[in-house]
């Protein structure tokens, strides 16, 4: 079974993923993974993804391999289907941060092994399994949600998971860079309800959890110009936030002044600290459950 977007698993499966994450963020005593290891081929950059695995890999008994694209013959133009048999003759899991969603697809067909989405331009699902986390500790199982922002790879994955777990999700971003189709479409098989809209302050009116990305993700740095114009008014600040309890979430890394202010970032309503802790014990969850 492989990993590339959350409703890869089941309502139930999720619930079993986000249980064992709690069990193990309670006592990680045990070593669920001894001899098991895990290969993980960036070809982007990233802090929290790359150590919240290494480091989770270690706890659980096991131990993680660093695959930066250039490093490897995936570089030099050796086939994603070959890297993806190589791998698994030597570990138990790939985890992979691709530029381009269908390199994971490609990794997954040709993989014996789980293949665990590390973020792709379609997609981040274990960020979700962190947010979902964050959501339910801080707020609870009935919070609403808002998406303020770009309709990226991070808000897709988000709404999909929101929805899954039951929260009504309220996604306010400029038209031009709104949640594909097919992200709602997917949303509408689960409890939570999903609206979309491009008022921010229509977003956040009623939300428990008001979560924000940067505005120009990577591979997007064509656009910058345009994405800062447009996405200007979804800026999260505390004009926006006035006369509502909202927590704040941000997966990072956050470009301040952009898409949230530094007051917010590291304010009373931020969770982002916790939610970047929660990767780690997400992400364990899901590998103590697919390897
Ligand atoms: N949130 C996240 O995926 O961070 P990194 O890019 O640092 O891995
Ligand atoms: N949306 C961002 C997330 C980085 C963790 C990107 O894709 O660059």
């Amino acid at each position: 079974m492989h990993f590339l977007t959350v409703d890869d698993l089941t309502p139930t499966e999720l619930d079993s993923v986000l249980t064992s994450a709690r069990d193990l963020k309670g006592d990680y005593a045990g070593t669920p993974l001894a001899d098991r290891s895990l290969a993980m081929l960036f070809e982007k950059a990233s802090t929290r993804t790359r150590v919240s695995f290494e480091v989770g890999m270690t706890k659980l008994g096991g131990h993680a391999v660093f695959l930066g694209k250039e490093d490897i013959q995936l570089g030099r133009g050796e086939p994603v289907k070959d890297t993806a048999r190589a791998l698994a003759c030597y570990a138990d899991a790939v985890m992979a941060r691709v530029d381009d969603h269908e390199t994971l697809e490609t990794l997954a067909a040709y993989s014996s092994i789980p293949v665990v989405n590390g973020l792709s331009d379609e997609a981040h699902p274990v960020q979700t399994l962190a947010d979902l986390l964050t959501v339910e500790e801080v707020v609870g199982d009935d919070a609403s949600v808002a998406w303020v922002g770009d309709g990226n790879n991070v808000a897709a994955s988000f709404t999909v998971g929101a929805a899954m777990r039951g929260h009504d999700v309220t996604v306010a971003t400029p038209a031009e860079y709104a949640l594909d189709d097919g992200v709602f479409d997917r949303a509408s098989d689960y409890p939570g309800t999903v609206t979309a809209t491009t008022d921010p302050e229509e977003a956040v009116a009623g939300a428990d959890v008001v979560y924000t990305d940067v505005w120009v993700s990577m591979g997007d740095e064509d656009e910058r110009e345009q994405r800062l114009d447009a996405l200007q008014p979804y800026q999260v600040n505390e004009e926006l936030l006035a006369g509502t309890d909202a927590k704040v979430m941000h997966c990072l890394p956050a470009h301040r002044g952009e898409e949230i202010t530094e007051d917010v970032l590291e304010g009373e309503r931020s969770l982002v600290w916790r939610q970047a802790e929660n990767r780690m014990h997400g992400q364990n969850g899901l590998l103590v459950q697919l390897v």
